[in-house]
């Protein structure tokens, strides 16, 4: 059920770079409040859902390119663990927006769309920040156990702006907490419904009631200056597929 209180603090992800002054390449304070972008889809969620099932399937048998067999000891997010999705944990060796589905296609265009309506509210230029975007897809259940508690997907002292959001294929009737700044928000998740909103407020999923999968793809829109500091290039290789981290992203075209 919805926990009113304010949400325990987080932990920091893996801290990938020693030197906090590398993190961000411009300094960027919101001067607005905090806002979801949204876009409601018309895409087959069936079809989807079944892709989705295969693609989990050949990531679980390590059968996807860049994907390296399942290792629960061995993972390098320990928090991602607490989620008991495999192809949420191993959300940094693939990347829907490279799947060939046309679903794909359409849900990454309304993810560059967003990004620009984003924005344009935050007062930024989006083509000046060459954004780059990583997807995956998560698939819990209760049968399964596990969810996301409070994260967020850039550091607390990260230093620029960076976009975050989800499309949910079966998500309804469930809720997706954020914290504001000390203060909970809550999205009540729609199915075909892609939103994306600005890191620096972590998120949890909430309880849901029902039997099945709860399926969600997830993504991260962030400026390509980010991944060329020195700082993050330097970060050490934690596992094999790591090697693939610089393969990893796609661009957002630029609006010519
Ligand atoms: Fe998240």
């Amino acid at each position: 059920m919805l926990n009113k209180e304010v949400p325990p603090p987080y932990k920091d992800n893996v801290n990938y770079v020693e030197d906090l002054t590398m993190m961000g390449g411009r300094r960027f304070e919101p001067k607005v409040e905090h806002k979801f972008f949204y876009r409601d889809l018309d895409l087959d969620l069936n079809k989807i859902s079944d892709d989705l099932h295969r693609e989990y399937e050949r990531i679980k048998n390590a059968e996807m390119r860049g994907v390296a067999p399942f290792n629960r000891e061995k993972s390098y997010t320990e928090f991602f663990k607490e989620s008991n999705s495999i192809s949420t944990i191993k959300s940094r060796e693939y990347n829907v927006f490279q799947m060939h589905y046309d679903w794909a296609h359409d849900l990454f265009t309304a993810v560059n769309q967003m990004a620009q309506e984003a924005c344009e509210y935050y007062g930024v230029n989006f083509n000046d920040y060459r954004f780059i975007a990583q997807s995956w897809f998560n698939i819990n259940s209760k049968d399964k156990g596990g969810k996301l508690h409070f994260h967020d997907h850039t550091r607390k002292d990260y230093g620029d702006i960076a976009f975050h959001g989800y499309f949910s294929v079966s998500a309804e009737p469930s809720q997706t907490h954020y914290d504001v700044d000390g203060v909970l928000k809550v999205n009540e998740n729609k199915n075909n419904r892609a939103i994306l909103s600005k890191t620096g407020y972590p998120h949890a999923q909430g309880d849901w009631e029902w039997d099945g999968p709860r399926i969600t793809i997830a993504y991260d829109v962030i400026p390509l200056h980010t991944m060329q500091q020195e700082a993050f290039l330097k970060m050490p290789i934690l596992e094999e597929t790591d090697k693939l981290w610089e393969q990893h992203y796609n661009p957002l075209p630029k609006k010519f």
